[in-house]
């Protein structure tokens, strides 16, 4: 690196503020560097971090990094904010596509006539796009008979949920008019609409995304031998269950449950809600709305794609009735019964009913549930009654229990309601999971979360550098490794976990 750089070299140097800023070296001194910076600062910097800049590359930046003379990181963000500037989000690094978040809805990017511009377009001949990547998957299903994954990844609010609906409604666009449901909803139809019954269940917002997927999710469309859409299943992994009890502020709950207490005044009555600041769950938080959206127009919204998804009118009033139980449960307080037991506090007393009327349970099952526990032994079973303290943490459980047992539900009947085709023999799977994030305190889902992420990034740098590998070696290419960052020690370190073994024996005695 040193011997690259020269008094008059222009680099890129280190910033606090700006990552990278560019200028010229204008003296060098052991292991620093002078530089005299564009924006006419002088810098003084170490040799590690200075990377030489390219004079060469094109003012509008390269659509394909693998372009660059310098494949280093500020020449990558270089390249990628100047693009984002003339507002061209999608970048390529060979046949990966890169999204810079644009945080606003962009003219003409997503219409019909940019899809069917991109039909059967090969990789690289149009600039790059989402639609692109989704029709190489699909021409290669197509032609070589040949299922494909496209991985969506990125830090929590990247745009990848966003990402992965260009990429579903463009593979619904190839692949649309195939069978239809008694009724006219399309197979394509009812795989687009479990997007909005999915967000409203599995989102919310948090400090870094309004609607933050809470859950992973992947999804296989499955085509028939006409390049049709025949079938899809969804999959979904860990759904944030604890933020149905816990919220911190300014972050709010699922969507669903603010979506309910916006519901028409008839339903609202029905479930006895109200206002959302009435509700333990929700009041964590002192964020309540969110700035351009309306909750009772989403609430309507996720009921038509719940129609359309093939969810029941008796079977969505179920679901919503257990939304409002929860909100409901959350409310039930507990006073000091007698020898270290509990009770429903009066106070609480109108919520406990309501609970248990809106699950349709017995009520002094509801108050054993909640302010007992219940130890099977072999020869007995004994009921221990709990503390106020133990009831709450309960009374939690039942909660997170129930939201996330809805959750699956939910799942399967829009499984089942679009079904497989088990001829099928291709499909395309699209995987969004939700982002990595790092807080002062990461709790267990946090650090499950980001476990997956670090996987799959694993995951991508091996496909992606033995593929790469494969490729000089069949072309006799000399190369070296790229140098990345590579965090498989962290990996092995929670995975590779040796218990100790222990060796017993199994007895067996006829009496
Ligand atoms: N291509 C896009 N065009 C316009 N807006 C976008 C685009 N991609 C993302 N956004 C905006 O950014 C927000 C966050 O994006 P998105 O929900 O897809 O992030 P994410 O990567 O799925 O985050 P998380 O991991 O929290 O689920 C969206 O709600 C939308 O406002
Ligand atoms: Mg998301």
């Amino acid at each position: 690196m040193q011997g690259e750089i020269n008094v008059g070299t222009h680099v890129w140097v280190g910033d606090p503020d700006l990552a990278w800023t560019d200028g010229i070296v204008v003296n060098i001194e052991g292991d620093e560097a002078e530089i005299q910076t564009s924006d006419g600062r002088m810098v003084v910097s170490n040799f590690s971090k200075i990377r030489p800049k390219d004079l060469e590359a094109p003012d509008g930046g390269v659509d394909d990094m693998t372009k660059l003379a310098y494949l280093h990181e500020p020449a990558v963000l270089h390249n990628l904010a100047t693009r984002y500037g003339v507002n061209e989000i999608y970048t390529y690094s060979g046949d990966i596509l890169i999204a810079v978040n644009p945080f606003q809805g962009l003219p003409y990017v997503y219409d019909a006539c940019v899809m069917e511009q991109y039909k059967g377009a090969a990789l690289g001949e149009l600039s790059p796009h989402v639609f692109a990547i989704a029709d190489v998957a699909y021409r290669e299903m197509i032609n070589e008979g040949k299922s494909n994954s496209i991985l969506v990844s990125g830090e929590s609010g990247a745009g990848k949920t966003e990402t992965t609906k260009m990429l579903m409604r463009y593979l619904a666009y190839l692949g649309g008019h195939a069978g239809t449901a008694a009724d006219g909803r399309t197979i394509e139809k009812q795989v687009l609409e479990s997007n909005p019954v999915l967000e409203a269940f599995g989102n919310a917002k948090t400090v870094r995304n309004n609607n933050s997927s809470r859950f992973g999710k992947f999804v296989e469309i499955q085509f028939d031998n006409h390049g049709r859409i025949s079938g899809a299943a969804i999959r979904t992994y860990l759904l944030e269950r604890s933020r149905v009890c816990q919220i911190s502020d300014p972050e709010r709950n699922f969507h669903c449950f603010y979506l309910l207490c916006a519901a028409p005044q008839e339903e609202i009555e029905r479930y006895k809600l109200g206002d959302p600041k009435s509700f333990h769950y929700l009041n964590q938080s002192s964020c309540y709305e969110l700035v351009g959206v309306s909750d009772s127009h989403d609430y309507l919204a996720t009921r038509k794609a719940m129609d359309i998804v093939g969810i029941k009118r008796e079977e969505q009033d179920a679901i919503f009735r257990i939304v409002a139980a929860i909100l409901h449960l959350g409310n039930i307080d507990f006073a000091k019964g007698d020898n270290d037991s509990s009770v429903v506090k009066d106070e609480s007393e109108f919520h406990f009913r309501m609970t248990a009327d809106l699950l349709m349970c017995d009520h002094q099952a509801l108050q054993n549930a909640l302010c007992k526990r219940v130890m099977v032994t072999p020869e007995e079973i004994i009921m221990k009654s709990l503390n106020p303290d133990a009831a709450v943490i309960s009374r939690d459980g039942l909660a997170k229990t129930i939201y996330s047992r809805l959750f699956e539900w939910l799942v399967d009947k829009i499984n089942a309601s679009i079904g497989q085709d088990c001829h099928s023999e291709t499909l395309i799977g699209v995987l969004d999971i939700y982002g990595f994030e790092s807080f002062k305190t990461n709790s267990f889902e946090q650090f499950c979360i980001n476990f997956t992420n670090e996987k799959l990034q694993q995951h991508f740098n091996q496909h992606v550098f033995k593929l790469e590998q494969a490729e000089y070696r069949n072309e006799e290419i000399y190369w070296s490794y790229v140098d990345f960052v590579d965090n498989q020690d962290v990996l092995d370190l929670i995975e590779k976990v040796s218990y100790p073994t222990f060796s017993f024996s199994v007895y067996s005695s006829s009496s």
